[in-house]
């Protein structure tokens, strides 16, 4: 396909786009991540760093994805192959395409089983065989469901068929049409949690948790992490939005629509942290007891609360939403390349991608139970597949996103299909050559465990980002672009 035909595949309305983008974006990493990690770094200035990080990281890497897709037309493989092809750079760049695609691949894996722990708890909760027990026998229970890989593998399962049956039905008539009703229905769950947390939670202490500016509490770990999840929270080189990208339509503003897409995922992130810990802290429990946390914990709550059941339900349902509108983009990448390369159709396609996953996935729910020997240099294969997706195929990727947008791919491209006014263009040009790549390549460093930086050291990071500018824009007279006329 070239460069600038429309496919067959677009979202019926710019809203279409707008919700799917935000279901990637919303998922488990907002409603238990971010609190928590909000809560651990500091509060409210952890919470400043985070909406820096999304502005000057995941704002600028966002919008070129987009452009990507939209320009490309396809998956990421064919949309970086395509716009190589037109910037006259080496097609070989689409390497970076395999890379996001791989790594949506890979996350998916391990997030069906963590998924499927929603699933699980959502027909717990329904059932009422979590009514009447303790933290201990809740904590008891989240383990015995974990070291049944009958129990864990159905779960898991039931999850990846849920999501290909989703994906399976197209971008219009399966996507489109689910987060469309799915996306309003979490928001509407969550404003109930908050209602509730208002008036029977103890929302006051949730409150100064989660926005006291406490910034003796906010170390050079916790910048790094800010960063680090700005990006995974986003859904970023994962393949999912620039492959979702690919289906947005021409004159759609991809400025407008990011910006949306960010404040929507952030306000989400802090509506779920201002419906769980106001439950946390009325019943006395622990604000940062980790991955189990709401699980083990957020029942006893429930237990103990009037109607508490029903809200109970209602939390699971969301959590499984946020779950599952994250998971159908994390294959789309997938199923979109091979549907357009292989020449299958999109319910083979799905059907086909799934069936690998679900093995992979099945794997990965193995280390829980009967696999839990089975580790190499001290990790269980679940661990594998989050630390090298999150720990180096996404920061590679990111920084590659960056350097083909600010560099490789000729300035005139991405001008004509962002569409800003010169002003933005310039600003978005800055932070997509210099701040971005910078900023990833600091978490980079620090996941790496090669340093860590500290506060003291921005002076440093800022000085960094002066040469970055000056070396780029004297060494090669391609990375300067057109002048404006
Ligand atoms: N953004 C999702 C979350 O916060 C995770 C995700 C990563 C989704 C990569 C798609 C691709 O849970």
């Amino acid at each position: 396909m070239t460069a600038r035909q429309q496919p067959k595949n677009l979202w019926i309305s710019r809203w279409g786009f707008i919700l799917a983008a935000t279901g990637s974006a919303v998922g488990l990493g907002n409603i238990w991540k971010f609190p928590y990690i909000t809560g651990e770094y500091g509060g409210g200035a952890f919470v400043l760093v985070y909406l820096a990080c999304i502005l000057a990281v995941g704002v600028p890497v966002m919008m070129a994805e987009i452009a990507f897709g939209r320009r490309g037309r396809g998956s990421p493989i064919e949309a970086i192959a395509n716009l190589a092809r037109e910037a006259g750079a080496s097609p070989l760049w689409k390497v970076f395409g395999w890379m996001a695609m791989l790594a949506g691949f890979m996350i998916l894996s391990f997030y069906v089983v963590v998924a499927g722990w929603s699933f699980s708890y959502l027909w717990k909760m329904a059932s009422g065989s979590l009514s009447g027990h303790g933290v201990a026998e809740l904590g008891g229970i989240f383990e015995a469901g974990n070291a049944n890989p009958w129990a864990l593998g159905g779960w898991a399962t039931l999850v990846t068929v849920v999501t290909m049956l989703i994906v399976g039905r197209g971008v219009q008539e399966g996507v489109e049409k689910s987060v469309r009703w799915m996306m309003p229905g979490m928001v509407i769950m969550l404003l109930i949690m908050i209602g509730y947390a208002l008036t029977s939670g103890n929302f006051s202490a949730g409150f100064h948790f989660l926005f006291d500016f406490d910034v003796s509490r906010l170390s050079s770990e916790g910048v790094l992490a800010a960063l680090g999840h700005a990006f995974f929270t986003l859904s970023l080189a994962s393949g999912a939005i620039l492959t979702y990208g690919s289906y947005l339509p021409s004159g759609t503003s991809i400025a407008r629509t990011t910006f949306t897409v960010a404040i929507a995922d952030t306000l989400v992130a802090l509506m779920a942290g201002l419906a769980i810990f106001p439950i946390i802290f009325a019943n006395g429990m622990d604000p940062s007891s980790g991955p189990g946390l709401i699980f083990m914990s957020l029942p006893v709550a429930f237990n103990q609360m009037p109607f508490g059941q029903l809200f109970g339900v209602l939390f699971f349902a969301m959590l499984s939403i946020a779950a599952l509108t994250s998971a159908i983009s994390m294959i789309e990448a997938t199923v979109a390349w091979l549907s357009e390369n292989h020449n299958m159709s999109r319910t083979k396609a799905s059907w086909l991608a799934g069936s690998v996953l679900w093995l992979v996935a099945m794997f990965a729910m193995l280390s829980f139970n009967l696999g839990a020997d089975w580790t190499l240099a001290g990790k269980h294969f679940f661990d594998w597949l989050d630390y090298l997706t999150s720990r180096w195929m996404m920061p590679i990727g990111g920084i590659a996103m960056a350097l083909l947008a600010g560099f490789v791919f000729k300035s005139s491209m991405l001008r004509d299909e962002l569409d800003l006014s010169e002003g933005g263009y310039r600003i978005w040009l800055f932070m997509i050559r210099y701040v971005s790549p910078i900023c990833i390549v600091a978490i980079f460093i620090d996941a790496l465990g090669v340093a860590a930086l500290s506060l003291e050291d921005w002076p440093y990071f800022l000085g960094a980002i002066v040469l970055a500018c000056g070396a780029g824009e004297t060494l090669s007279p391609r990375l300067r672009g057109p002048r404006v006329a």
